[in-house]
């Protein structure tokens, strides 16, 4: 049985870089696994965050999904805190886990550089990124290329951890899909997309509306060699805008550079934002009639017990393994 998990932290306004490298995956994978999509909201919290924010960030990110066609039906959708187990196996991994290897996690490194104090959980979150992974004995997992260091340490756990204790653990794939798991910022393409950066044109947010999205684009650097030509390499911006009208337009890379052989940037640019705003039109729309529903609580619930049902059953396990009493 091939099962996926996967989440998108709700930390921040979600940008087009989490929509192409994890959230477009997730939609193409619940038809062929047994997908569980949730929001880690105690990931969010190893950065200071505003409880209400938080609180509005989270509902949001469970309504993106459902809005951008997870089917609740099919995938379990839950917030990571409503499922007790992800607490109790992360510590259990902490124990597992070695302080060089949490020291060598460059996201880590990233996020402290820089300030005078950081929370102890923003070093071991790996080990509990482990623990949502493993507690459903995911086979894939779906995520952006920044992410791959921390799904080959739950690897790396996942295989410590049976050889010491005996099978618990399924050892998980990351799925890196390889156009669009690296969006690139629109004002530096040496840069990852992202909200932590102080310029707003950078990027592209998931509620963005029509007029902002094309004024984004208009702006985005190119390069001086006017031909719309893929070459992350030489053209990185170039690039790394044909990799967005991929993933939005559905169409492969060299059927895009055919259509556009001969012209500039200009004409590639307005279609470009066009190809996004048809996207994201439909899923804002959506996202707007659900984001304060009912339905969307009920939907988190139910994800929640779904997921309790394996989660539980796991964890209990890997105590047993570990010579933990339970009874
Ligand atoms: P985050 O918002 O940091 O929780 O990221 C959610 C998911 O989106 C993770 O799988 C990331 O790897 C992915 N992601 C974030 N930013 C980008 C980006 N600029 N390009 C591609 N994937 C991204
Ligand atoms: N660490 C991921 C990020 O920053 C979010 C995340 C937490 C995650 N747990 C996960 C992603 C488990 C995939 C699987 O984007």
């Amino acid at each position: 049985m091939k099962r996926v998990l996967s989440g998108i932290k709700p930390s921040g306004d979600l940008n087009i870089g989490g929509y192409s490298g994890a959230l477009q995956q997730y939609i193409k994978m619940q038809e062929e696994y047994e997908s569980f999509f949730f929001i880690p909201d105690l990931h969010a919290i190893t950065v200071p965050q505003d409880p209400k924010e938080l609180r509005h960030r989270s509902k949001e990110i469970a309504a993106f999904y459902i809005a951008a066609g997870v089917n609740p039906k099919k995938s379990a959708v839950f917030l990571q805190s409503q499922v007790a187990a992800h607490a109790e196996l992360g510590w259990l991994m902490e124990t597992q886990v070695h302080f060089g290897e949490l020291s060598r996690m460059t996201q880590f490194k990233d996020k402290s550089e820089g300030k005078d104090s950081v929370s102890s959980a923003l070093f071991t979150y790996p080990a509990l990124m482990a623990a949502d992974i493993l507690l459903y004995q995911a086979t894939h997992v779906p995520v952006g290329e920044d992410q791959k260091q921390h799904v080959e340490l739950t690897r790396d756990l996942a295989t410590r951890f049976n050889n010491r204790f005996g099978e618990t653990f399924v050892v998980p794939e990351p799925i890196i899909e390889e156009t669009g798991c690296r969006i690139m910022s629109l004002d530096d393409p040496t840069k990852k997309m992202s909200k932590s950066n102080p310029n707003k044109s950078s990027y592209i947010l998931m509620l963005d509306d029509a007029a902002t999205i094309r004024k984004k684009f208009s702006r985005a650097v190119t390069d001086s060699e006017m031909s719309v030509r893929y070459d992350p390499e030489n053209k990185p911006a170039v690039s790394n805008l044909l990799e967005v009208y991929s993933v939005f337009s559905g169409e492969e890379i060299p059927v895009i550079e055919k259509r556009y052989e001969g012209q500039g940037y200009g004409g590639f640019k307005k279609e470009l934002a066009e190809v996004v705003i048809a996207k994201l039109e439909p899923i804002q729309k959506t996202f707007h009639e659900i984001i304060d529903s009912e339905e969307l609580l009920t939907i988190l619930k139910d994800g929640a017990e779904r997921a309790a049902a394996i989660a539980d059953e796991t964890v209990r396990k890997a105590k047993t393994a570990m010579g933990i009493l339970t009874f």
